[in-house]
């Protein structure tokens, strides 16, 4: 048997020394009291949350002569953005005694249902549509045990299917319809308050089902009613393909390579319209080829994100470029919302073919020298 350390011994015992700084605990530990949530609310977490807000001087100076940064919220643990929202509505979930959670996705917030809901020990269903879930999204989803079921349809139609099922039997909703969910993400406004002392001149993000620009205003306005922090401008960018939101109606047929924001009806296209105009921002949309071009320049500075993550600043250059906004000298973030991993093929399609050579020097000077 091991003898318990005695307290007056050295630093072999199992308490830290008190001069450590506390350990980061996840969003819900982090901002608990600034979370409009239920007492009973379990810490599901797998520390999501505090991501890196990484300058990128080079590409600031291109886009505007601005003080650029990205959120990288693809560095979350299930890769996404959606565990901040996932901690929290499956901390209720659980709390509350669900034993199943269900929802529908194009995959980000599929990975993250089901790797919530495994650390809970709660049953995951989801719902995807067929053949639109790039592969590290489904991956994950397979990886931490979801039951996933293919829809001969779209997100929406997916959507619809979930929510009607929730109505019906006892599994908990956790699209970002579930208000707890917009609790958790609005902690990437308060982070960036935190981290630069204010909010930005400018912030600009991918919109999708239209939950994360929600969250994002909730989180600014409440931070800056409690600590006058300020508040940004808000740029929201569909895919021209999926803008529901730019053209004023639903899209029934939504389509662009960027698979995590293919949506023709966005949950909380009312709410996320609202935060845009509040903000004195907009939301625009672009094409599939200024998302791709993007995601080159992103992956130029070492920060490669899936391609509904460069949503936001193609928006942006693209205003640039046509003269409608002026960023000279303003602080600007990007929120890059997924990692480059999740959508490992639209990287491989399009770059150059792969050289193999034989084990030899010359073979290998003959592709890597200048001729
Ligand atoms: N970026 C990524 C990488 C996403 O996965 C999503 C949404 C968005 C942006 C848009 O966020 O929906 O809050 O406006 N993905 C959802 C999903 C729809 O099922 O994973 P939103």
């Amino acid at each position: 048997m091991n003898p318990e350390p005695s307290p007056s011994s050295n630093n072999s015992g199992a308490q830290p020394p008190a001069e450590l700084p506390r350990r980061y605990a996840g969003v819900l530990e982090n901002y608990r009291p600034l979370l409009d949530i239920p007492a009973y609310t379990q810490t599901i977490t797998l520390l999501e949350g505090n991501t890196p807000l990484i300058p990128l001087p080079r590409l600031g100076r291109e886009l505007g002569g601005c003080e650029l940064y990205v959120k990288f919220e693809g560095l979350n643990p299930t890769g996404s953005f959606k565990d901040r929202g996932m901690t929290v509505a499956i901390g209720e979930a659980a709390g509350a005694g669900a034993r199943a959670v269900i929802c529908a996705s194009t995959g980000n917030t599929a990975a993250s249902a089901a790797a919530y809901a495994a650390r809970a020990g709660l049953r995951s269903i989801v719902l995807i549509p067929q053949g639109k879930v790039a592969a590290g999204k489904l991956a994950g989803a397979m990886a931490y045990g979801a039951q996933i079921v293919q829809v001969l349809g779209s997100f929406d139609d997916a959507l619809n299917l979930v929510v009607e099922i929730t109505r019906k039997h006892p599994i908990a909703l956790v699209n970002s319809l579930n208000p707890y969910r917009l609790e958790g993400q609005k902690t990437a406004a308060f982070e960036l308050c935190d981290v630069l002392g204010s909010a930005p001149d400018l912030l600009c993000l991918p919109v999708g089902n239209a939950g994360n620009i929600s969250a994002y205003w909730m989180g600014f306005t409440q931070y800056h009613r409690l600590k006058q922090t300020g508040l940004p401008q808000i740029l929201g960018v569909q895919a021209a393909g999926s803008a529901p939101l730019v053209l004023g109606h639903p899209v029934d047929h939504p389509e662009t390579i960027a698979t995590a924001i293919r949506i023709g009806r966005p949950a909380r296209g009312e709410q996320a319209l609202l935060a845009a105009e509040q903000s004195g921002g907009q939301i625009i949309a672009v094409s599939d080829d200024e998302i791709l071009d993007m995601q080159r320049r992103l992956a130029g500075e070492g920060v490669w994100v899936e391609p509904a993550s460069t949503a936001g600043l193609a928006g942006l250059a693209a205003q640039l470029r046509r003269g409608e906004r002026s960023v000279s000298g303003k602080r600007v973030v990007a929120v890059c919302t997924g990692h480059g991993l999740k959508d490992p093929e639209i990287v491989a399609q399009r770059a150059a073919p792969l050289v193999a050579i034989p084990v030899e020097m010359g073979a290998l000077e003959a592709v890597i020298l200048p001729k």
